[in-house]
């Protein structure tokens, strides 16, 4: 069988740089090489390269994660070269992105969330009208942003100040929610026409992380992750469920990964991740694992329903 030529894109210029380049070292090792020939792109410095290179490549992997990667911008670029790739397209990367765009679709879509406020940089923000509204503690995160980047937990009015100016550092738009004290959940999805739940994972940050935060989440044993998730059957199914309205609520395609809360027999949904994190110890890769797939064999599943995919909308070009 001919190899598949495979641009693979990891670096970027997000925040999220290194964990991208961490995960784009162990995706490398881990894709079949009987399947692909590897050329290595990092959307800082190659992204000419890759324009040059577009002919002579059949698909990318793009192991990206934050604005500029995670968000369409990326993926708009491999439209325009006519290569397939991974996950969802330019409209939902970009809806996925933006915390704020997502809760208006999940709104509308009846998915669960805590309470939330949102705010651009431009608005008055009265603080007390604020806490009377949410409670304390709050969560006040920036729009546009990932791996607990910019992320606050306020638990007095007085830090409340402090905590904005941090999320406004990050994007132009924040958000603040009810914190949900609870137990932490992320539940996969996979496939295109049909996405399908993998096994749900049970997140607990290790004692003296305040929640799942930036350390909490790459450092090494810092976490504990349990997949599947101590949780009944009915919970479950509920909780896949959600993944699945998610995902579909924000015209998401191929995989995501969705994280929640459950407290007290309610789930709320936080967010949805188009490019989840893709080391072979990272949460989604180890539920497709517990569903019986490899993270190899994850790799080629993945870069086949990007390839499926590609083949439907390239009816639709004109030339
Ligand atoms: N409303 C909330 N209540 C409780 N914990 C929260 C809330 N929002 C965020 N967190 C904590 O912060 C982490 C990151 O938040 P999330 O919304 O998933 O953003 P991202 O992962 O994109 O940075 C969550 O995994 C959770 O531990
Ligand atoms: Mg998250």
């Amino acid at each position: 069988m001919k190899k598949i030529r495979l641009a693979l894109l990891s670096g970027g210029i997000s925040s999220e740089r290194e964990v991208s380049l961490n995960s784009g070292r162990q995706v490398f090792e881990a894709l079949d090489k009987d399947r692909y020939d590897i050329a290595l792109y990092d959307p800082k410095t190659d992204l000419k390269k890759l324009v040059m290179d577009a002919d002579s490549l059949d698909a990318a992997l793009i192991i990206l994660h934050g604005p500029f990667g995670e968000d369409g911008t990326i993926q708009g670029l491999l439209d325009l070269l006519n290569l397939p790739y991974q996950g969802a397209g330019v409209l939902g990367s970009a809806v996925a992105m933006n915390k704020r765009v997502s809760k208006k679709l999940f709104e509308a879509a009846g998915i669960p969330m805590p309470a939330y406020l949102s705010f651009s940089m431009n608005e008055a923000i009265d603080p007390s009208r604020v806490v009377k509204s949410l409670g304390l503690p709050l969560v006040v995160k920036p729009a546009c942003a990932g791996s607990s980047v910019g992320m606050t937990i306020v638990r007095e009015e007085r830090d409340l100040e402090a905590a904005i100016a941090l999320g406004f550092t990050h994007d132009d738009a924040i958000l603040m929610e009810t914190y949900i004290k609870g137990i932490e959940l992320t539940c996969g999805v996979l496939g295109n026409e049909s996405p399908e739940a993998l096994p749900v994972i049970e997140i607990i940050p290790g004692e003296g992380y305040e929640f799942f935060d930036y350390t909490a989440k790459y450092t090494a044993g810092a976490t504990r992750e349990i997949c599947p998730a101590r949780i009944d059957d009915a919970v479950t199914k509920k909780v896949q469920d959600l993944a699945v309205r998610a995902h579909e609520a924000l015209y998401l395609k191929g995989y995501s990964r969705t994280d929640m809360i459950l407290s007290d027999h309610q789930l709320y949904v936080l967010e949805t991740n188009t490019i989840p994190g893709m080391t072979a110890t990272s949460l989604y890769p180890q539920s497709a694992q517990v569903a019986g797939l490899s993270f190899t064999k994850l790799l080629d599943r993945l870069i086949d329903l990007a390839l499926a995919e590609h083949e439907k909308t390239k009816l639709r070009r004109a030339l």
